[in-house]
C-alpha cells in the first residue's frame, strides 16, 4: 500500500517531523513554507494531503489553486479562521483542526496573562533588570487583586471553561456570554449572559475565547470597552479579530483599562507597535499553546486525521 503524499507547509516539533516518514511519502515539516511555496508543493507532488497552520491563509483564491489529487486540508491548529471552509467544501476537500489538545495549555496561558497584566508583570520585571535600586512605600507599585474578582469569559466553549475552573482556584466569581447557556454541571454556578453588552458592566477582568468570525470582529471597541468598570483588566488569547486596536490602545492610554494581557493581534508577525510604548499591557508573541507538550499533541493529532482521510476513514476533526 503506498504511503499518502503529503505537504507540511508549518515547521514542526522535532518527535512529530521524525515520524513523518514512517507514516507518509511527505515534503516540508523542517521549515516555514509559505503559502505558495505550499501549494506549489502540493501541485509539483499531487499529494491528497495539505497540512498548514493558522500563518497560512487559505483563501478561496489559493485553495481554487489545489490539485484534484488533494483530500484533506488539514490545519495544525484548533481555529481555522484562516480557511475558507466553504470555498475548501465547495471543492470536495475535508478540513480539519485539532481540538481538545491545547485546551488546558491556552487556559494556563489566559490565567498567566490575567495575572501578569493585573500584576503589572512587565513593568516588575523590567525595573528588576534595570537593577532595582529604590525601595517601594507601601502606596507605590500596586497592581490590581485578581483573587475574588469578577471574570467575564466571551466564548464559553472548551478554552473558556478550563479558564473559568482554574479562575476558580482564585475564588473568582464566573460570568459568561455564549450563543447557548451550558447544562447546570458544565456552568458550576457560572452567571449566563445572553447578551455581551449586559455583561461587560459586572467584569472585573474580561477574557476572549470566541472565535474569528464575521459576528466577532471587532467586539471589543470603543462602545464595549466604554461598558467595562472603569480600571478592568482585558486578556485576548483567542483571535486579535476581535479587538478594534484603536480602541484598546485608547482605553489603555485613558485609564478606562487598567492593564491588557494579549497574546494574539489583528496583524501577525508585524503587530501594532504603539503597543509597545504602553507600560499597561502584557504582550506574548501567539504562543498559547506553545508547549513541547501540547505542539506534540497538535501534530500528532493533524497527522492522525490526515491518515484517516486517506485511507479513506470518516476525519477525526472534520470542521
Ligand atoms: C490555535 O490552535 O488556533 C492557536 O491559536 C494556534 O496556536
Amino acid at each position: 500500500m503506498p504511503k499518502p503524499r503529503l505537504i507540511v507547509a508549518p515547521s514542526l516539533p522535532d518527535s512529530v517531523f521524525r515520524g513523518l516518514a514512517e507514516r507518509f511519502e511527505s515534503q516540508g515539516g523542517d521549515v516555514n513554507l509559505t503559502v505558495d511555496e505550499a501549494i506549489a508543493a502540493t501541485i509539483e507532488r499531487q499529494a491528497e494531503a495539505l497540512l498548514v497552520s493558522h500563518r497560512h491563509k487559505m483563501t478561496a483564491d489559493q485553495i481554487a489553486k489545489l490539485p484534484g489529487s488533494l483530500k484533506i486540508l488539514a490545519t495544525v491548529t484548533v481555529g481555522y479562521d484562516h480557511i475558507d471552509v466553504k470555498a475548501a467544501r465547495s471543492r470536495g476537500l475535508i478540513v480539519t483542526n485539532t481540538p481538545d489538545v491545547l485546551t488546558d495549555c491556552t487556559a494556563d496561558m489566559a490565567l498567566l496573562l490575567i495575572l501578569a497584566a493585573s500584576r503589572r508583570a512587565k513593568e516588575a520585571e523590567q525595573l528588576m533588570r534595570q537593577g532595582w535600586r529604590k525601595n517601594f512605600g507601601m502606596g507605590e507599585f500596586l497592581g490590581r487583586q485578581v483573587s475574588h474578582k469578577r471574570l467575564g469569559i466571551f466564548g464559553m466553549g472548551r478554552i473558556g471553561q478550563a479558564v473559568a475552573a482554574r479562575a476558580r482556584g482564585f475564588g473568582m466569581e464566573i460570568l459568561y456570554c455564549n450563543r447557548r447557556p451550558l447544562a447546570a454541571e458544565l456552568e458550576a454556578g457560572a452567571r449566563y449572559f445572553s447578551d455581551f453588552r449586559a455583561m461587560l458592566p459586572h467584569c472585573d477582568i474580561l477574557s476572549l475565547h470566541a472565535p474569528a468570525t464575521p459576528e466577532t470582529d471587532k467586539i471589543i471597541n470603543d462602545e464595549t470597552l466604554a461598558l467595562l468598570p472603569k480600571g478592568a483588566v482585558l486578556v485576548n488569547t483567542a483571535r486579535g479579530q476581535l479587538v478594534d486596536e484603536n480602541a484598546l490602545i485608547n482605553a489603555l492610554q485613558s485609564g478606562q483599562l487598567f492593564a491588557a494581557g494579549l497574546d494574539v493581534f489583528r496583524q501577525e508577525p508585524d503587530f501594532d507597535k504603539r503597543f509597545i510604548e504602553l507600560p499597561n499591557v502584557f504582550l506574548t508573541p501567539h504562543i498559547g499553546s506553545a508547549t513541547l507538550e501540547t505542539r506534540n499533541a497538535m501534530g500528532f493529532r493533524a497527522l492522525d486525521n490526515i491518515e484517516a482521510v486517506c485511507a479513506g476513514k470518516p476525519a477525526i476533526d472534520p470542521v
